[in-house]
């Protein structure tokens, strides 16, 4: 009999869900003759059973499609819906469904709600999608490159009018508690001081990076990571949202970075926060073709039957790791990393200085390259 697969998208959506999905009912209708259903609303659709046949007509035309076309939800765990576990509810309508296993595209919350479900007998096979790029065990997710590019866009138009008006411009990305977005898109839109996450800053540090430019009417171009924070300072949380897995939403470190620097320079300060706009617009290339490798490779475990593991990249090889070894936990940048370390060589500040010290120790073969 034919495997009946289902396929979810989980937690923010980014571009290449579509092209990912696509990829994935293609080559299981194509290379295994399955049948394939999409599950709404992520892990809502298991819980209400709703659910709508993929077929090659109904995934037709997506590859450059930002969104999602199953729609998504990263506000609901079954464990605790409303106040109740609701996990028996998702092996029922699983079970009801009479699927073989699911492939979830998703992030750490979602890998981590399919290995908690995984132990209830279900079979799951992760897809890693995030613009934040901070799943471990896998160099890239899909979504991270095409948001990356929104980011340069809008530095790019950004960098004009600062020039005009001889103004500091700060740039606040997404990422959560990870600073990948700001560290590629800061290097390639030529921001001269990217924060980071990883690495709290010294305003005086920033302040004298911003004065050195100054001198020769040089206004600084600021991208900030929106979990990024001062050294001894807090997070700043634009709100919580109850009953989500993962309840804090960040935002605002850009305009509190702007009230700062207001007291100590005299150049004139604007603030861009970037927001949702990262997740959404046409599919780069790039994740085009990435979405389709990893959803075709996720589609071949799920026809081999290994379930309880997640697609991953390391070196441009795809492979796969248990969920058990992704499950809460998030990849952030480290001090050997091949693009901080060329940042760090351009002169780039990161507000650290303790990280402009390692610079000499960390340029070798352990550089890392993601
Ligand atoms: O994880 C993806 C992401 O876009 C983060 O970068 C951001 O912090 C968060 O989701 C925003 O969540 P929401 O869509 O609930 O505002």
């Amino acid at each position: 009999m034919a495997m009946k697969i289902g396929v979810l998208t989980g937690g923010g959506d980014c571009s290449g869900l579509n092209a990912a999905i696509r990829a994935i009912t293609k080559s299981l209708i194509h290379e295994f003759d399955a049948e394939v259903i999409g599950i709404e609303k992520g892990i809502l659709g298991l819980i209400d059973n709703k659910t709508v046949p993929l077929t090659l007509q109904s995934v037709s035309g997506l590859i450059d499609k930002g969104g999602t076309l199953l729609k998504t939800c990263n506000n609901v765990s079954p464990f605790n819906y409303h106040g109740k576990d609701c996990s028996q509810l998702v092996v029922d309508t699983y079970k009801a469904l009479n699927l073989d296993a699911v492939i979830a595209l998703g992030g750490d919350g979602t890998m981590s709600m399919c290995h908690d479900l995984s132990k209830l007998g279900l079979n799951f096979i992760g897809v890693p999608k995030t613009i934040d790029n901070d799943l471990v065990n896998t160099d890239r997710t899909f979504g991270f490159e095409t948001a990356v590019g929104v980011v340069v866009d809008a530095i790019d138009r950004l960098k004009t009018t600062s020039h005009s008006h001889n103004r500091v411009m700060i740039i606040e990305t997404m990422g959560r508690y990870a600073g990948w977005i700001a560290l590629h898109s800061g290097l390639s839109g030529a921001a001269d001081i990217i924060l980071l996450p990883e690495y709290p800053y010294e305003l005086d540090t920033v302040i004298n990076a911003i004065e050195s430019r100054a001198q020769n009417e040089s206004p600084s171009i600021i991208v900030i990571a929106e979990g990024a924070t001062a050294k001894g300072g807090e997070l700043v949380v634009s709100k919580t949202v109850e009953n989500s897995p993962d309840a804090i939403r960040l935002g605002g470190v850009g305009h509190r970075l702007q009230k700062e620097l207001e007291q100590h320079i005299s150049l004139e300060v604007r603030t861009t926060v970037l927001g949702h706009i990262q997740r959404g617009g046409t599919t780069s290339a790039f994740d085009r073709i990435f979405s389709t490798n990893v959803g075709c490779y996720a589609a071949s475990l799920a026809v081999q039957g290994k379930y309880g593991r997640m697609v991953t990249v390391r070196n441009g090889k795809l492979s796969s790791s248990p969920l058990e070894s992704v499950a809460n936990k998030t990849r952030k940048v480290q001090k050997n990393d091949m693009t901080l370390m060329s940042a760090l060589a351009i002169g780039i500040c990161f507000g650290d200085p303790s990280l402009h010290a390692s610079l000499s120790t960390v340029c070798d073969e352990n550089m890392m390259t993601n």
